[in-house]
């Protein structure tokens, strides 16, 4: 495969992002890898863009490497897609996707902007990592960005991209029907009534194109005792009030599952009233993310592309419970995409990090938590178990420290003056590091 690099940071070579490349090129080398580092030479290609177009159209996949800078990509990366936009190159059928790194602050508004100008050129996007800067130095940032390379791989060969935002769904995946397979047990939770025969057949439309056996679960059928009151009475030990056995069957039932696909029509640019009745009762967990690392995906009946909050409200959900989104389907070439996606994330353990939704949404979970832990004690068990807490501001003395000693050193104008390019070396040095090792 032929790849071409655009480096956005203004950094060039140093940039912290981009280490993430030369991770993976280390660890493929049977992919060309083409770099261009337009962060770092905006100037001379707003002179002469011809090489750079010449690289990118010999490619067969994009990748995108930058920054986060405040909610999107930096300015030169900006003026680069500027640049390419007004020459009129044509780059369609080939594949982009990216990699940034950043805090997670706004990371999901910087890959959309880059997964929405890319397909404005014509390129089949595949979902992007969203790394923060010191998740290079950990394994389990080095395995997430192999792992993410690996999908990467995966879906050019299976020709399976993202679709764009209010358009049709589209080809892709490559459709073919695979052998009955057995040892997943997946579960699709759906509201569907008997007259909603378009829901129904795309639930038998899964599950005929499905390699692993699936039950249904028809919530509408559930008899709940009422909605979630919000009393809080779960709060110490999960039990709610109600005696309808609910807790029961969402525990025993539904998050045993290795995979769980909702299924609904959408009612009032939502879900429905009956699955929000289903979602508030899931209050029995609190704040638990009880099936991360669990995929999910959503078969559906509506105009789903046009619905942008509903798309939010989705992603985000997975997000925050730290689950792979495998796909939204609302017709039959999704149905073959989300099966694929679904899969493979099943058999190989896929679980890409959070992003600003999911990383975002535990913080504030966290901060909560730990203030109410006094009351809230099922929850408080469960992330001190998961070692929520380990990353809170308070336990970060070294840093702190450490902080301290180099804003002291930028305080002196001598010492700033002496300083030179230290502060990004020392930076780097532990991505020098993991690069190094065999
Ligand atoms: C101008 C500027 C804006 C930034 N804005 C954000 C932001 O919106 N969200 C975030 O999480 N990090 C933000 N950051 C942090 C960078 O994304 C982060 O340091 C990144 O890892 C740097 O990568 P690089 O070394 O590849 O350039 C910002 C940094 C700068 C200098």
């Amino acid at each position: 495969m032929k790849i071409c690099v655009i480096n956005g940071s203004p950094k060039g070579k140093n940039s912290v992002t981009f280490q993430t490349v030369l991770y993976l090129r280390k660890h493929f080398p049977d992919s060309q890898w083409a770099v261009l580092h337009v962060g770092q030479r905006i100037r001379s290609y707003e002179k002469d863009l011809s090489g750079a177009l010449e690289t990118m159209k010999k490619a067969d996949l994009l990748l995108f490497s930058y920054p986060v800078y405040t909610f999107l990509a930096p300015w030169q990366l900006h003026r680069f897609i500027e640049l390419v936009k007004e020459s009129g190159i044509d780059l369609s059928g080939r594949f982009a996707t990216q990699i940034s790194t950043s805090k997670h602050f706004y990371d999901v508004t910087a890959h959309r902007y880059i997964e929405q100008n890319s397909q404005d050129l014509g390129l089949k996007c595949i979902r992007g990592l969203s790394a923060d800067m010191g998740d290079l130095t950990t394994q389990k940032g080095q395995k997430e960005a192999l792992d993410f390379w690996n999908f990467v791989r995966y879906s050019v060969r299976e020709n399976l991209y993202e679709i764009p935002c209010g358009a049709q769904q589209d080809r892709g995946g490559s459709n073919t029907k695979q052998p009955r397979k057995t040892g997943k047990k997946v579960i699709v939770v759906t509201n569907a009534l008997p007259e909603d025969r378009a829901l129904q057949a795309r639930i038998q439309e899964f599950r005929e194109q499905f390699p692993y056996e699936t039950e249904t679960v028809n919530i509408a059928q559930y008899p709940f005792a009422g909605g979630c009151l919000g009393c809080l009475k779960c709060a110490v030990d999960g039990t709610c009030v109600y005696r309808d056995n609910f807790s029961e069957f969402l525990r025993q039932r539904i998050q045993k599952a290795d995979a769980l696909v909702y299924a609904f029509t959408i009612r009032d640019h939502s879900m429905g009233a009956s699955f929000k009745l289903y979602d508030d009762r899931q209050f029995c967990n609190g704040h638990r993310t009880v099936t991360m690392g669990m995929p999910v995906g959503y078969l559906i009946n509506g105009d789903y592309g046009s619905e942008d909050n509903l798309r939010m409200l989705l992603e985000a959900r997975a997000e925050v419970g730290h689950n792979y989104l495998a796909g939204a389907a609302w017709d039959t070439d999704g149905v073959g995409r989300l099966c694929q996606k679904l899969c493979y994330a099943l058999e190989n353990g896929y679980v890409p990090p959070q992003n600003f939704y999911g990383v975002g949404g535990m913080k504030i979970f966290r901060d909560l938590i730990y203030v109410m832990r006094g009351m809230m004690r099922a929850d408080h068990a469960f992330y001190k178990k998961q070692g929520f807490y380990r990353d809170m501001p308070h336990r970060q003395a070294g840093t702190i420290l450490g902080m301290t000693l180099v804003g002291e050193m930028l305080a002196n104008p001598k010492l700033k003056a002496k300083m030179g390019t230290k502060m990004q070396e020392g930076m780097l040095a532990p991505y020098r590091k993991v690069l190094a090792e065999k």
